[in-house]
């Protein structure tokens, strides 16, 4: 047997400690409630920085993960790696600085108007031309959100004309770009990821890889199914198994674990994004059993990701047991207001063994 093959039985699943590529922790006590969860489960995790304001430079980058370092619990390291918010005028320089503190791994392009707390994002790619150039020369990855945001494009088609409008046209001008489409939610996507060169990635969520858009309507409408890029129909979500488990290295694991408090989800005018972290890998190994692929999960969860960031595979592992637990009903969040997590008051079907 490979020595890198996962220790599989029917009821235990042994894999190297995984790493969540795309992760909303917020900040103050938020950050406190939810970090935990992700500690518990990943060695290190990119860190958006769709904050209010937004973390546009390597000074504030640097305060952001001194507040997320003082935050994180005892028990298993983690390291939080940092990202900057491209807006139209992040001066070229700043990538040098970057690249100098060693902290900061990425630079997250959010379209104007695309998602939460992307108001401060990009209007025209043509304004960060030198910033992508200094970019592509250094190495620091560009992590996409792929939505367009022109209101006369159908939601569900978003990703695809992004890929067709922005996408193709920066990576002609940029091909070297390190780039990530995060969230990947189309076969559009994944066909575009997998015909582009090894600069090219895309991270998955366990959300997109379980629900198809019909989990935003089961019964009613299910603000706690609502997250952008929204889910799509079952055949992109099956592309999206696919890729996942196809062993090719160009997908790995980004939970897009993004909290927002009860009563702003549940609201006339609710907010997108699914809190996943409570179950951060339990389940992706739902879905890669779903798919009868269990073997598959850790170069995806702990192999991949590691290897396109240019940083060393962790070292730890983690077990996983087949044991259904039961999702509390509700979390606690803010001192005002509860976390309500995918699959509340539902059962997962595997456990995160308690650390020895
Ligand atoms: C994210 C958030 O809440 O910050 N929401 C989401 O639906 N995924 C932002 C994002 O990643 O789009
Ligand atoms: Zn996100």
């Amino acid at each position: 047997m490979d020595e890198a093959t996962p220790i599989l039985t029917a009821e235990r699943l042994t894999l190297t400690r995984p790493d969540d590529w795309h992760l909303h922790l917020r900040d103050g006590e938020a950050l406190k409630a939810v970090l935990p969860d992700t500690v518990k489960r990943f060695a290190r995790a990119i860190v958006m920085p769709n904050l209010k304001p937004p973390v546009t430079t390597v000074t504030q980058a640097a305060a952001y993960r001194q507040r997320i370092l003082a935050a994180v619990p005892p028990g298993p390291t983690f390291t939080p790696l940092m990202t900057l918010y491209l807006t139209d005028d992040l001066p070229a320089d700043e990538i040098e600085r970057a690249i100098d503190s060693g902290i900061i791994h990425a630079v997250k392009l959010y379209p104007a108007g695309a998602t939460t707390n992307s108001a401060a994002g990009v209007t025209d790619l043509k304004k960060c031309s030198a910033t992508l150039a200094r970019m592509e020369r250094l190495g620091l990855p560009l992590l996409v959100h792929g939505e367009v945001t022109d209101p006369a494009v159908d939601i569900f088609d978003r990703e695809a004309v992004f890929i067709e409008r922005v996408l193709t046209p920066l990576l002609k001008d940029f091909p070297a770009l390190k780039v990530v489409l995060e969230h990947v939610t189309t076969q559009d996507g994944v066909e575009f990821v997998k015909a582009c060169g090894a600069n090219v990635a895309a991270t998955i969520t366990a959300h997109h890889l379980l629900l198809n858009r019909n989990a935003i309507f089961a019964g009613g409408i299910r603000p706690h199914h609502y997250c952008l890029p929204v889910l799509k129909r079952e055949t992109h979500r099956q592309a999206l198994l696919t890729a996942a488990t196809s062993g090719n290295p160009k997908f790995f694991l980004g939970t897009d674990s993004a909290p927002h408090a009860r009563r702003t989800k549940e609201a006339a005018c609710g907010c997108a994004g699914c809190y996943t972290a409570h179950a951060g890998i339990e389940l992706y190994a739902e879905a890669f059993e779903q798919a009868g692929a269990l073997d598959r999960l850790e170069g995806f969860a702990s192999h991949f990701g590691a290897d396109f960031y240019a940083l060393p595979r962790n070292t730890e592992q983690i077990t996983l047991v087949r044991a259904a637990w039961r999702v509390p009903d509700e979390l606690p969040y803010l001192a005002d207001d509860v976390l309500v997590p995918l699959r509340a008051g539902a059962t997962v079907g595997w456990k995160l063994e308690d650390m020895q």
